[in-house]
């Protein structure tokens, strides 16, 4: 007898349809897969044997053969437990019911029978969906899937629970999410910029940075609260849009790490990966691939740490998914996609002893360990950091008696106003914020006066700013007149924006 199932696998955060074929004849009991199958689905044999006679149903000993199509695919992981189990119980006639076409199944099956989530269960919910089919698929996962409107969602614990609901002798109500319950939940803010005491110059800069999605390098002494800024600026990020924040999960729901209970990531992710990460740890790969820190931090802030503390090249490959949005990591067969828009925030001393212009502790580091402690950081890297700030240490006195501070909602608001503000002015040039500016574009939205002008080249002049740090100073210029409701550059947008290329200058 032969059976068909369909399934879903995911290929980068998409995923697509795969045939389970299975064919039972007579002849020697065996079992066997073909189809490019992995190690984990040859794995999946054992548990689907096992899993299958500790429900109570009897593993025919005959000939067994499973296909997965398309064969030119490769297919990972354990999801394909399910739907085989399924498939060899209906080509033995144990499912009777006709609606099996109408689903795609997938899910992991432990021996006895239970059955235990997957990964990837929004991506597969999203192809159920172009593809006009229902979905089965573990409990656990299910809200998961059901974010997907318009998606029938069927979640099921056992491997007789949904036997018995194919039959059709056992009704299961399809899983249904209010995803606004879920909107007004987040924002939990247990963190808020106003927790920083003074720092007021930091909190501007990081509020610019926010406001045109410009990345951020933040010099200072150890102590001086670059990690407690850094890990506040999700706070003062536009709230994440449901098409955002479905993005978002896709990637986190892939390489399973979404919380438990919490199906829809609606708070933007900051992720901090120690220095010590490998290249595919930060931008995705591996054996079996899996999405790297930027894309988990997709629609978030990727921290890195003493920034200089990081391999070279590790630093070098992050050019590729910041430059595009996009990591693609090519295998034998196919290439995979997964998102990477985030934020950079860096964080470093200024001197390998980290007292460099303290003012109250001596520097010990000679000019020379300076520049080659600063030159740490490639060029190509610092070329896409628009904007630099000193975190000096901050005095006792301010950390103790601070009048109350902004809160990140009243930053928040000024930073949504910037980004409508972009939004509408680049609706057709298929950009969203000032950071996205080529240098075509700049030249058409970034005019500025004679005056500002004359205020440029002295800038480029005296303080011996490069001939790159120009277009950046204009860009984020924009956004400061942007947070100003200013439809023009104006030279006091341009004076600050010059502030923020410290790195630019001489070492001090
Ligand atoms: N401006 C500040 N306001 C409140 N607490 C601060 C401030 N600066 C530093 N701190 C305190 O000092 C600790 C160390 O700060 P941290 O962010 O780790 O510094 P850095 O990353 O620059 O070494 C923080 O956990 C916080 O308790
Ligand atoms: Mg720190």
């Amino acid at each position: 007898m032969l059976s068909k199932v369909l399934t879903g696998t995911t290929l980068g955060i998409d995923a697509y349809l795969v045939e389970v074929e299975v064919d039972i004849s007579r002849g020697l009991p065996s079992f066997s897969t073909v189809g490019l199958p992995d190690n984990a689905v040859k794995e999946s044999k054992d548990r689907v044997k096992s899993a299958v006679k500790n429900s109570g149903y009897a593993f025919p000993a005959k000939r067994i053969t499973v296909n997965l199509a398309p064969a030119h695919i490769k297919k990972e992981g354990t999801t394909f437990d399910l739907p085989v189990a399924i498939g060899i119980l209906k080509a033995e006639g144990i499912i009777t019911g006709e609606t099996l076409a109408d689903y795609l199944i997938l899910g992991e099956l432990s021996l006895d029978g239970r059955i235990k989530p997957v990964k990837g269960a929004l991506s597969v919910a999203v192809a159920a969906k172009s593809l006009n089919k229902k979905l089965i698929l573990p409990k656990y996962n299910c809200e998961e899937a059901a974010l997907v409107e318009g998606v029938e969602v069927v979640g099921v614990d056992t491997l007789p629970e949904l036997v018995e609901f194919l039959n059709g002798n056992l009704t299961i109500d399809t899983c249904r999410v209010d995803l606004s319950g879920y909107f007004h939940a987040s924002s939990s803010g247990h963190i808020d910029i106003s927790d920083v005491k003074g720092q007021e110059h930091v909190k501007r800069a990081l509020e610019v940075s926010a406001a045109g999605g410009h990345n951020i390098l933040m010099i200072g002494p150890p102590g001086s609260g670059k990690t407690m800024l850094a890990m506040r600026v999700p706070t003062i990020l536009p709230d994440m849009t449901l098409e955002e924040a479905i993005e978002t999960t896709k990637v986190h729901s892939v390489a399973g790490t979404l919380s438990p209970g919490v199906p829809l990531v609606t708070e933007r992710p900051f992720r901090s990966p120690h220095h010590t990460i490998s290249d595919a740890g930060l931008i995705g790969g591996g054996r079996v691939p899996r999405p790297g820190e930027v894309s988990l931090a997709h629609n978030g802030v990727l921290f890195l740490d003493e920034l200089p503390e990081f391999r070279k090249n590790v630093l070098e490959v992050l050019r590729q998914p910041m430059e595009d949005g996009r990591v693609v990591i090519s295998r034998a067969a196919v290439s995979l996609t997964y998102p990477s828009e985030f934020m950079l925030v860096g964080a470093m001393n200024p001197c390998p002893c980290g007292f460099l212009g303290d003012g109250h502790k001596e520097c010990v580091c000679t000019p020379m360990q300076v520049a080659q402690y600063r030159a740490k950081i490639s060029g190509p890297l610092l070329d896409r950091i628009d904007i630099h700030c000193d975190v000096p240490a901050v005095r006792f006195k301010e950390l103790a008696g601070q009048s109350a501070a902004e809160s990140s909602n009243d930053v928040k608001k000024r930073v949504n106003a910037a980004r409508a503000a972009q939004a509408q002015r680049y609706r057709e040039s298929g950009i969203f914020s000032n950071s996205r500016l080529t240098s075509k574009l700049v030249k058409s939205y970034c005019a500025i006066s004679a005056e500002s002008s004359r205020l440029m080249e002295t800038a480029v002049d005296k303080l011996g700013l490069s001939a790159r740090a120009y277009t950046r100073i204009l860009k984020v210029a924009r956004t400061i007149a942007d947070l100003d409701a200013s439809d023009a550059i104006k030279t006091r947008h341009i004076s600050e924006a010059i502030q923020y290329r410290t790195l630019d200058r001489q070492p001090s």
